[in-house]
């Protein structure tokens, strides 16, 4: 008998096993909130500590209200979940007994979030029980944005790793706290403060480092962290200089933010946009990493995004992950 690829995933789920699904941010490694052992598989495949929360993941905002409160918030919840829903937001509330400790790391807060993903919601759907997944990386790693990434850094640890091709938006979710009066993100995504402060009508804190590194168990300064040595300039001129300079030895790749005019080392120039999109930089940066950090170089120079919508999350993804180069 041909059993498809969903149905699989939801038979594994269902006997308490983790399965690799594909989502609009980035490949999350998925495991039912009703299986004990499935979620200390979760950590356990990651090597991630268990003081960092997971983000559950839900079909529609129906789904919520069983597993967080949200007496007096569901108009304002009601229209953000409208206008982003599905999609890259995860929002904060206050947990329901409901969901196991583990999931929120003794937190009384859990994270939630509904998935785009054509296939991530077919699972959904025929499941109907929430996934909590954190992204299908080994703790600490750059984040999987091909079922091949996960391939080469999870492999054999996993049982299923279904292949959804290449992840549209490229870095994770938003995380918005919804529980202050005054919303707060928590982790800056491709859905901007002011996109969500537009449609609530009402003022959202935008992200700041320091403030969420003590809120936010686990969004840790190095993160998301290459092997090979990534050092980040600000313009692409440094770059130029740095690859014209006659006493580098390093074998180097150069990353620009935008495909540059001329260039005469181009085997090892690549680009995040062709022409500065910063959208297009979100989708193609771990991609890009990836590859570069496979490929054999003693150092990655790579260009910032300019520091608007999306590219405050760049930049955030790119400071997290040269930070463990830089001290
Ligand atoms: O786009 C995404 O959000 C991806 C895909 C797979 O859905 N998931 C993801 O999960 O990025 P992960 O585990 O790599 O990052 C989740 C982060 C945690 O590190 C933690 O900082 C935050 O979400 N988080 C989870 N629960 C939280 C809570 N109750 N309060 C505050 N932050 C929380
Ligand atoms: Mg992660």
């Amino acid at each position: 008998m041909v059993i498809d690829v969903i149905s699989l995933a939801v038979k594994l789920l269902r006997l308490g096993e983790v399965v690799v699904l594909p989502t609009e941010t980035v490949y999350g490694l998925a495991a039912s909130i009703k299986s004990g052992p499935a979620l200390r598989k979760v950590f356990q495949i990651k090597g991630r500590p268990l003081l960092d929360p997971l983000i559950v993941h839900v079909l529609d905002y129906g789904w919520v209200p069983k597993w967080a409160h949200v007496d007096g918030l569901e108009e304002r919840v009601k229209t953000l979940v409208d206008a982003f829903w599905p999609g890259p937001l995860t929002i904060v509330l206050q947990k329901k007994l409901a969901i196991p400790a583990i999931v929120t790391a003794g937190l009384d807060s859990v994270a939630i979030r509904c998935p785009a993903h054509e296939i991530f919601r077919k699972v959904l759907k025929a499941i109907k029980i929430p996934l909590a997944a954190p992204s299908a990386n080994p703790f600490g790693c750059l984040s999987p944005t091909t079922a091949q990434h996960v391939k080469d850094s999870l492999g054999e640890r996993v049982p299923l790793i279904v292949d959804g091709g290449q992840c549209n938006i490229g870095i994770e979710s938003t995380i918005l706290d919804m529980r202050a009066s005054v919303p707060r993100i928590l982790r800056p995504g491709a859905i901007s403060a002011s996109d969500i402060a537009q449609v609530i009508d009402a003022a959202v804190l935008d992200y700041s480092p320091v403030i969420s590194s003590s809120a936010v168990p686990g969004q840790l300064k190095q993160h998301y962290s290459p092997n090979t040595r990534l050092v980040l300039v600000d313009a692409e001129k440094q770059l130029a200089l740095l690859m014209n300079d006659p006493s580098r030895e390093e074998r180097a790749a150069f990353v620009y933010l935008k495909r540059p005019a001329e260039c005469p080392y181009e085997n090892d120039v690549f680009w995040l946009s062709d022409d500065g999109n910063n959208r297009v930089a979100a989708r193609s940066l771990f991609s890009i990493l990836q590859t570069l950090d496979r490929a054999g170089y003693d150092v990655i120079y790579c260009q910032k995004a300019s520091p608007q919508g999306v590219g405050i999350a760049v930049n955030d993804r790119l400071t997290r992950a040269a930070a463990k180069f830089s001290s």
